[in-house]
């Protein structure tokens, strides 16, 4: 059967890695979760302290990124992928409001990004692949066979956000999860190399009154219309 690349990029909080979870799961393709590298760097340059607020030493970041490696291990319990920041498992760390906080600046860095999309287009190397982030389908593979581009409003992603944070015991308000969605927004759509921008032939996807589930079913049959060759 012929093997796709699918793209999913879009706003934060917009359901993305649920819906790239489960096409990967359905079609038996890789995940990954390339949001999941640019936090795990800046995971590290935070334990650094190359960043604090209104402070960044971006010269030393990029001086000891030879030293960094990020990648993938599957949880053999969860049968989760989960991210490694060399030996150590940084999968539950990564996801906190600090990081959230900090991680639009780290993944601004041209030579962070340069890294971490190499590493990327190795691993979508041999197709079978559902990659979510900001510039999939615009950078890291413009060859992808399918593009998703999710979006949904600031507030409606904020509730979510909150939610989960809050599941997990985190201490936060609504209005400071709101602020760093809308501050992330403006980070990630302006910066100069790889703004989050919309593919030409991405297919938008607005979610902010759908229920993620059911869109689900709607990419699944865009992603076999083209590992069957409908399209
Ligand atoms: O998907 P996420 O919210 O975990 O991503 C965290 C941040 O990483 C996001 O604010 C922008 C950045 N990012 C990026 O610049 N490029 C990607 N491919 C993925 C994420």
């Amino acid at each position: 059967m012929k093997k796709i690349t699918i793209a999913i990029d879009g706003y934060s909080s917009t359901g993305k890695s649920t819906i790239a979870k489960l096409l990967a799961k359905e079609l038996g393709y890789i995940y990954v979760d390339t949001g999941a590298m640019y936090r795990a760097v800046t995971l590290y340059t935070m334990r650094n302290l190359f960043i604090s607020e209104g402070y960044f030493d971006k010269e030393s970041l990029v001086r000891h990124l030879f030293k960094l490696s990020v990648h993938f291990e599957r949880n053999e319990e969860s049968g989760e992928v989960e991210v490694f920041l060399g030996s150590e498992n940084v999968e539950r760390e990564i996801r906190n409001l600090k990081v959230s906080n900090y991680v639009s600046q780290v993944a601004a860095i041209p030579e962070v990004r340069k890294m971490l999309v190499e590493e990327q287009q190795k691993m979508g190397d041999g197709k079978g692949v559902v990659m979510d982030g900001r510039d999939i389908g615009t950078v890291v593979f413009p060859e992808a066979e399918l593009k998703i581009f999710m979006t949904a409003s600031a507030k409606e992603r904020a509730q979510r956000r909150y939610l989960e944070l809050t599941e997990r015991g985190e201490d936060v308000t609504f209005d400071e999860v709101l602020e760093n969605v809308e501050k992330r927004d403006t980070i990630d759509t302006t910066r100069e190399d790889s703004p989050l921008v919309q593919a030409q032939d991405a297919i938008a996807i607005d979610n902010t009154h759908t229920n993620i589930h059911d869109q689900f079913h709607t990419i699944l049959q865009l992603a076999k219309d083209r590992i069957y060759g409908r399209i």
